[in-house]
């Protein structure tokens, strides 16, 4: 099979890997990729929203099956532009990944089917929203409805703070038109967990848990990032929280999506909070959580096309999902500055090292091949994973790997993974 890849981080290169250990996938390209999907696919340089150039290069290369990693193409619709040219090609179409697209449809989606979420309210109009949080209880998130980098949620402590923040969503457009409607929600406490599935239009089958650490520094601190390293399998989603989840949450969904005219095929990402009430929902993504990918695609024992196809075709319910027995722990290397201001260009030395060690790798992130070099080229430049037979084991596994490559101005956080101690 020749297979395309759409996206250029390093859940993009987790899913190369996953396909590339497919004895079916004959070639695999990707577009546009980076330097270190470069070693296992043909990168072409064609970006995520070219919609009529991706098209017409799976045509002319006869490409059996796209995989579509990244939000903005599934948002836009590049899916269904992919299937009206004749295309199979792996993703929700635009009316099911507004899932993740618009955050008041997925509210409004959880509470019409009693989906568990914090409680909330939309807006459309600032003033609206204004009124409403003299009367709301503090602390309070405020979230741009669509798309916004992972950076349109604010918490806020007090009243001042989200007034404020309604501004700047609303009336400053900090975040675009994704800020044109808002939802203020109820702030929630607990853990968080990622589950990603695998979801046909009908059935869904989870994938191993994962967590995320989304904040750029040690012991949480710091701004937002896209991610500075995960573990899996989380042990905090335990067999109650699984049972809970599938009874009201996953098959919830798809049957709510199915409901309302817009049958979901593709990945959802539920981005769980375990509160004292029980799991609720926090955010729902329409892909592969990046870096979850990273530590949930290697622990996967299916062959990937093989599930990507039965989500195609319908036929999930006749496939088990089956994960090793063993844990992983991905640490992302950043550019020092990440996520507001970094420079890029500085070599990646020591990559070689990870070569044939089994049970490691080095997904790229933003790097890229210059002249015979690979140098760094964005804020989230390598994520180093590592597997162990338990979480502890992978962690020291995935430190002692992240000291085997090295550029300049490089920064990681130290506990990745530490919260498994309390565990
Ligand atoms: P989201 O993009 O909706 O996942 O939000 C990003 C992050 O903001 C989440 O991973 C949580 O850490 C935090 N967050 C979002 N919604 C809430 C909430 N209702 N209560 C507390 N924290 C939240
Ligand atoms: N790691 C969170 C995300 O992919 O949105």
């Amino acid at each position: 099979m020749k297979v395309l890849i759409v996206g250029s981080g390093g859940r993009e290169h987790a899913i190369a890997a996953a396909v590339a250990r497919s004895p079916r996938a004959d070639q695999i390209y990707c577009a546009p990729g980076n330097a270190g999907i470069g070693q296992i696919a043909e990168c072409v340089p064609i970006g995520a929203m070219e919609f009529d150039k991706l098209t017409a290069f799976a045509k002319e290369k006869a490409i059996d099956l796209t995989i579509v990693g990244m939000d903005d193409p599934l948002v836009g619709g590049l899916v269904d532009e992919m299937e009206a040219a004749g295309l199979r090609v792996f993703g929700p179409r635009k009316n099911a990944a507004i899932l993740e697209g618009s955050k008041a449809f997925s509210k409004d989606l959880m509470k019409k089917y009693h989906i568990p979420t914090a409680a909330y309210e939309n807006f459309d109009d600032p003033q609206e929203a204004l009124a409403y949080l003299e009367t709301a209880k503090m602390p309070v998130v405020l979230k741009a409805d669509g798309l916004a980098l992972g950076k349109g949620v604010l918490i806020c402590q007090t009243l001042e703070e989200a007034k404020e923040g309604v501004r700047t969503i609303m009336e400053d457009k900090k975040f675009g038109a994704a800020g044109n409607r808002m939802v203020i929600e109820e702030f929630m406490t607990g853990r968080e967990v990622s589950v990603l599935s695998f979801v046909d239009g009908r059935t869904i089958k989870i994938m191993s848990s994962a967590q995320d650490h989304k904040r750029a520094l040690d012991g949480d601190q710091g701004l937002n990032t896209g991610g500075m390293g995960t573990f899996s399998p989380s042990p905090f989603y335990t067999d109650e929280v699984d049972a809970f989840c599938r009874k009201h949450i996953y098959q919830a969904t798809v049957d709510a999506m199915a409901a309302e005219g817009r049958p979901f095929k593709g990945v959802i990402f539920f981005g769980l909070m375990l509160t004292e009430d029980g799991p609720k929902v926090l955010e729902y993504n329409a892909r592969f959580g990046d870096p979850e990918a990273q530590v949930v695609l290697p622990r996967m024992k299916n062959d990937m096309l093989d599930v990507v196809e039965a989500c195609i075709d319908g036929r999930l319910d006749q496939m088990e999902l089956v994960f090793e027995d063993n844990a992983a722990v991905c640490v992302v290397l950043a550019s020092e500055g990440y996520p507001v201001s970094y420079e890029k260009g500085f070599e990646i030395t020591g990559l070689e090292n990870f070569a044939d060690k089994e049970g490691y790798y080095c997904f790229h992130a933003g790097t890229k091949a210059e002249g015979g070099r690979i140098v760094t080229n964005g804020g989230r430049v390598l994520g180093v994973t590592a597997k162990g037979a338990t979480l502890q084991e992978a962690r020291t596994n995935a430190y002692a790997a992240a000291e085997w490559v090295h550029f300049d101005h490089q920064y990681m956080r130290h506990d990745i993974g530490k919260a498994i101690d309390e565990a």
